[in-house]
């Protein structure tokens, strides 16, 4: 289940850094997610939000003092399945990588055996002091993991790194960590958005995609383990977090950075609406509105078509989105492009295909030299996204 974090016991650590006022935000991620969020304080966190708040947030006690509830921090290190320490100081940062165990936090944290995550924030003086860095590298070197901190203005004022990672990446950084890394050996090359095909310098054709679906790829395939290489369209949207994401403008720039990566790749999905025709001409400069009659187009480079020429070509998924369900049409372009797999969604219906955050596809692929069509009911471009992978990692084991 995508975004789902049901059964998971989460303790969020919570300490002294001005940034502890964003932890709401997060808590209700998490809560959202289904999880249980098992919060514990620091005493100096106390001065930055107040337990009560937190605990209402959490919709669980909050833990703070070591001597009023015996045995709790080994009670909770036992059944907690991921420890997050957001906003992390540099104290607690140092005080964890020597094992220090003064107080209710540091002691759980001593005493917990699973994934711990850290999310520092503080002003960048503190971040960059040798003592906290090395620290640091001693704790990514036990398996410590940490997320952030961002480049940016700080609440002293100040620029620097020691902004408190943005509350999305952490989320995405806590479902990371409990996803099972099935992709681990895939190396993903995911094509996204829509591209620009331009008339003169400030006018362009292009089309209605977002990038959702390919984003949703690209951010399922990650957390899954795999190797992702995202290029992307223009889109309005935030990418996620990859390995490598290549930003295009044209259908020609996109082209060329396929070819440029796709020797590595073991799975290209082509979720990207590159424009398919361009003007004849461009005019270096601004068309005048009088002169203009027409405009002659012709064909842009086709991608898949080129894909599908490669000699060791990863396995291929197009997407096909259509006026209508036209499945015919789907299953000639799956053999004219030799495709692995076809994607086909229709675009006519409300909540479904461009744009939208939900999507109903039609997956189309051949097995035994016979069409095989499973329809994928309505639900989040996320959750489609993990069925595809899912459908990808199936079929091409059985290849
Ligand atoms: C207004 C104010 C803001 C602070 N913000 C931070 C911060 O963002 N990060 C940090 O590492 N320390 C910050 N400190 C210092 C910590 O609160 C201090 O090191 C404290 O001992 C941390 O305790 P704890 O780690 O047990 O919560 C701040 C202190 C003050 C007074």
């Amino acid at each position: 289940m995508e975004n789902s974090l049901k059964n998971k016991k989460i303790i969020i650590g919570i300490t002294g850094s001005i940034a502890a006022y964003k932890i709401y935000e997060l808590i209700k991620l998490l809560k959202d997610a289904e999880a249980e969020v098992l919060p514990v304080m620091t005493k100096n966190a106390c001065y930055f939000v107040t337990p009560l708040s937190v605990e209402i947030s959490c919709g669980n006690k909050v833990l703070i003092d070591m001597f009023e509830e015996s045995l709790a921090h080994i009670e909770l290190a036992k059944k907690a399945d991921i420890f997050l320490v957001a906003p992390a100081t540099a104290n607690i940062i140092n005080k964890y990588a020597s094992g220090i165990a003064d107080d209710l936090l540091t002691t759980t944290l001593l005493a917990f055996k699973g994934p711990v995550i850290m999310a520092p924030a503080m002003n960048w003086r503190m971040y960059q002091s040798p003592q906290l860095q090395r620290n640091i590298d001693y704790l990514k070197s036990i398996g410590v993991k940490f997320v952030g901190p961002e480049q940016g203005l700080l609440a002293c004022g100040e620029e620097g790194p020691g902004r408190l990672a943005s509350i999305n990446k952490i989320f995405e950084t806590v479902l990371s960590t409990l996803t099972e890394k099935d992709l681990e050996k895939e190396n993903i090359i995911i094509t996204a958005g829509p591209t620009r095909q331009y008339i003169d310098p400030i006018r362009f054709i292009t089309n209605r995609s977002s990038g959702k679906m390919g984003y949703a790829l690209a951010k399922i395939a990650k957390r899954r383990g795999a190797y992702v290489t995202l290029i992307s369209g223009p889109t309005a949207i935030e990418p996620p977090e990859v390995d490598k994401f290549i930003r295009v403008e044209t259908t020609s720039e996109m082209l060329n950075q396929v070819m440029e990566n796709i020797n590595e790749a073991t799975v290209f999905l082509m979720a990207a609406a590159p424009v398919d025709f361009e003007p004849k001409d461009f005019s270096k400069t601004k068309i005048e509105k009088k002169s203009i009659k027409s405009i002659p187009l012709k064909l842009c480079p086709d991608i898949l078509k080129e894909v599908s020429k490669l000699k060791n070509k990863p396995f291929t998924v197009g997407f096909a989105a259509e006026t209508g369900l036209n499945t015919e049409r789907a299953k000639i372009k799956l053999e004219e492009k030799s495709l692995d797999m076809i994607i086909l969604n229709d675009i006519m219906q409300k909540d479904r295909g461009m744009e939208a955050d939900t999507n109903e596809v039609l997956i189309i692929y051949k097995r035994f030299n016979k069409f095989i069509e499973e329809k994928i009911p309505l639900q989040p471009k996320e959750k489609i996204a993990s069925i595809i992978l899912s459908k990808v990692k199936e079929i091409k084991l059985g290849k």
